[in-house]
């Protein structure tokens, strides 16, 4: 099976991919993501006839995706210069759900392994860069345009990794670009602590390296970066109002517990 060669974090493309993929098969989905289907069905010849069962929690990722497309077009409206940088992108084929202007230059980074097997699934387009690197190793940054308002968007990649890594990466985005807007999620220090117990993140023998109680005081990492503001997840209103009937109860039931509704942030900054 393609993809078969991935390892370790990089096997977490497959969990919110099938989500998007699922939410595609809703009546009415959150994101409506075709792109996602088709990938599964690349990677899984059997998709159409796998059952799914009728509850879908992986919902709160599509609401994740949603908020980072519906961040991304709204800066990028403001921006049609800008430069996007959309790192530990996976399988996510937000560069076709936006479809950006030509004036934007798009770039979509992960592990060359992910990239490679991205190649196999979704096609080239112009004014679109993949950068086969770790994004730690930022040395990937020497590669893209300077002078231009940047959008950087990690959606599903902060918490794998550490906080001193997390810190070189918004402080370096910032000191290399003149404006820009900074969007991803963290998880809270319990769900951080937790994760080594999380089943699916065994299952991909990983786990989350890093978690933040007060998301918003990043900003005190750099002078020059300002919180903007967070978007609900587990009980966001398009969650609850598009669920199956059975996700929507679950969900309910599920933010009762404490520490659950905010067990990840998804938060905005610019500069
Ligand atoms: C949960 S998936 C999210 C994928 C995509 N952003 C999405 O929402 O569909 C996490 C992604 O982060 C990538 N990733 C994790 N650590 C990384 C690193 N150090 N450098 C580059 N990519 C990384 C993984 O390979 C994987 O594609």
């Amino acid at each position: 099976m393609p993809g078969a060669e991935l390892v370790g974090v990089q096997k977490t493309v497959s969990l919110v991919l099938k989500a998007k993929a699922l939410d595609n098969r809703l009546p009415d989905p959150i994101l409506g993501d075709k792109y996602a289907e088709q990938a599964m069905r690349r990677l899984d010849p059997d998709y159409d006839n796998r059952r799914f069962g009728t509850s879908q929690m992986g919902l709160a990722v599509v609401v994740r995706t949603k908020t980072h497309d519906d961040w991304a077009r709204s800066f990028l409206a403001d921006h049609p210069d800008a430069v996007v940088l959309h790192l530990g992108c996976g399988l996510d084929a937000r560069v076709y759900r936006i479809d950006p202007p030509a004036t934007v230059d798009w770039y979509d980074l992960d592990y060359p392994s992910v990239i490679e097997l991205r190649q196999r699934l979704l096609p080239p387009r112009a004014h679109y860069t993949l950068i086969g690197s770790s994004v730690t190793d930022l040395t990937w940054l020497d590669r893209i345009p300077r002078g231009r308002p940047v959008l950087m968007i990690a959606e599903g990649l902060v918490p794998y990794l550490t906080e001193t890594d997390v810190r070189r990466l918004l402080t370096s985005v910032v000191d290399a670009f003149p404006a820009g807007q900074i969007q991803f999620d963290t998880v809270a220090v319990w769900a951080w602590r937790a994760s080594k117990w999380f089943p699916t993140l065994r299952k991909y023998d990983t786990r989350f390296h890093c978690g933040f109680n007060d998301p918003a005081a990043l900003a005190d990492w750099h002078p020059r970066l300002e919180y903007v503001d967070e978007a609900p997840m587990n009980d966001s209103p398009v969650l609850m109002a598009k669920a199956p009937a059975n996700t929507r109860r679950m969900f309910r039931l599920l933010n009762l517990l404490p520490g659950m509704k905010r067990s990840t942030r998804i938060v905005r900054f610019r500069f």
